[in-house]
């Protein structure tokens, strides 16, 4: 298979005005800027400064609804008012909605053009920004359409996060925990040692960006080993969307995090992780998130949804699973019923506050 180039890092104290060197040393015949209503106020003006890049940028509304069909070509509309061509690079600066979303535009502009990522939430940083995954949802499936394509760059600077609301940052940090818990003990360890709220140090996101990259550049088309990518996704995505068909959504970090919880739980209770493992991650997961009201699920949806995962093969469910704290296995057949057992379970492990 071709290899994928990996991006370009820029990331430290220096790293917008490292990137906007490199912007202006190469030969781009034109650079846009991709924000969304909120990076626009938050982030751009820093961006600006810092990068020192003239340009008026491309605004779309905030929110998972404009990673849309429509939106998507308002903006392809967008760059051929604005004349961009095959050598114009497209700065996407936002979350993962913006990421994914202008990812996707830069992947089919013209069949392509180069474009940087300048992640601006915790969860952009440590995993969307990451991976070449770019794209869109069509209707009610999430990122039903979309490319593998690597930016040319990659920004990470964690004087955004200054702006992020808690809620995202406590969202984003789930992936952050789930890096040290498939890959990397000591990690995990230092992580568990904190409150988990807050704005992370820059050396932790970095951690956490680095593990996704390594996992990534050993297996970029998801083969094998980047499914442990997909922990607590399984039934966190069945919690994401059943929350969302019961009219009250849940933020995705929240989800992966009660997902992480109940298969966490399953790989104690299919034998595969010591049992002083799982009280260590329940106590730290069930400290640094609140309880999910999970009691009144409808279980026969939840296994719609579980029996839709793409990790599944045949009519059986695969989760990833984990054999100890740092070490993950994929593709480990989980019964339906134990399934159901877990989140059944999940309520009992929260202290009463
Ligand atoms: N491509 C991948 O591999 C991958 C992986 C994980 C998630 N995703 C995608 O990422 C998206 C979720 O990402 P997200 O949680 O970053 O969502 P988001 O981009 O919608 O950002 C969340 C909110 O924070 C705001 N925001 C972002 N940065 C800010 C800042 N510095 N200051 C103030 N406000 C800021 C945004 O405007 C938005 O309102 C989903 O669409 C998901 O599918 C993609």
């Amino acid at each position: 298979m071709m290899a994928i180039d990996q991006p370009q890092l820029f990331s430290g104290s220096t790293a917008l005005s490292d990137f906007g060197d490199w912007v202006r040393k190469n030969s781009f015949s034109g650079v846009e800027v991709l924000v969304d209503e909120h990076t626009h106020h938050w982030c751009f003006p820093r961006f600006r400064q810092l990068a020192g890049l003239t340009v008026e940028p491309v605004v779309v509304p905030a929110g998972e609804g404009s990673k849309s069909v429509p939106v998507l070509a308002g903006l392809w509309q967008a760059l051929l008012d604005r004349q961009a061509d095959r050598q114009t690079l497209l700065i996407n600066l936002g979350g993962g909605m913006i990421t994914d979303l202008g990812g996707f535009v830069a992947s089919t502009y013209k069949r392509g053009i180069p474009f940087a990522h300048v992640p601006t939430s915790l969860l952009g940083q440590v995993d969307a920004a990451i991976g070449h995954k770019t794209g869109i949802d069509v209707g009610e499936v999430k990122n039903s359409v979309g490319t593998f394509m690597p930016p040319h760059a990659l920004v990470l600077d964690a004087g955004f996060l200054e702006t992020l609301p808690s809620e995202e940052l406590r969202s984003g940090m789930a992936e952050v925990l789930k890096h040290g818990l498939i890959r990397d003990a000591t990690f995990w360890k230092e992580l568990a040692g904190t409150d988990g709220i807050g704005i992370p140090d820059a050396a932790i996101v970095q951690r956490a960006a680095r593990i996704k990259m390594e996992i990534v550049e050993i297996d970029p088309r998801e083969k094998g080993l980047r499914k442990i990518l997909n922990f607590g996704h399984s039934l966190g995505h069945a919690v994401e969307s059943e929350a969302m068909m019961a009219g009250a959504p849940v933020r995705h970090g929240d989800a992966v995090a009660a997902g992480m919880l109940m298969e966490s739980w399953l790989s104690r209770e299919l034998g595969l992780l010591a049992d002083k493992e799982w009280v260590e991650i329940r106590d730290v997961l069930s400290r640094m998130y609140p309880p999910l009201p999970l009691q009144h699920v409808d279980q026969d949806r939840m296994l719609t949804f579980l029996r839709n995962d793409k990790k599944n093969k045949g009519r059986s469910l695969r989760f990833v699973l984990l054999e100890r704290i740092g070490k993950a296995v994929f593709d480990h057949i989980v019964e339906e019923s134990m399934a159901i057992r877990a989140i059944q379970a999940y309520p009992s492990w929260f202290v009463p506050s």
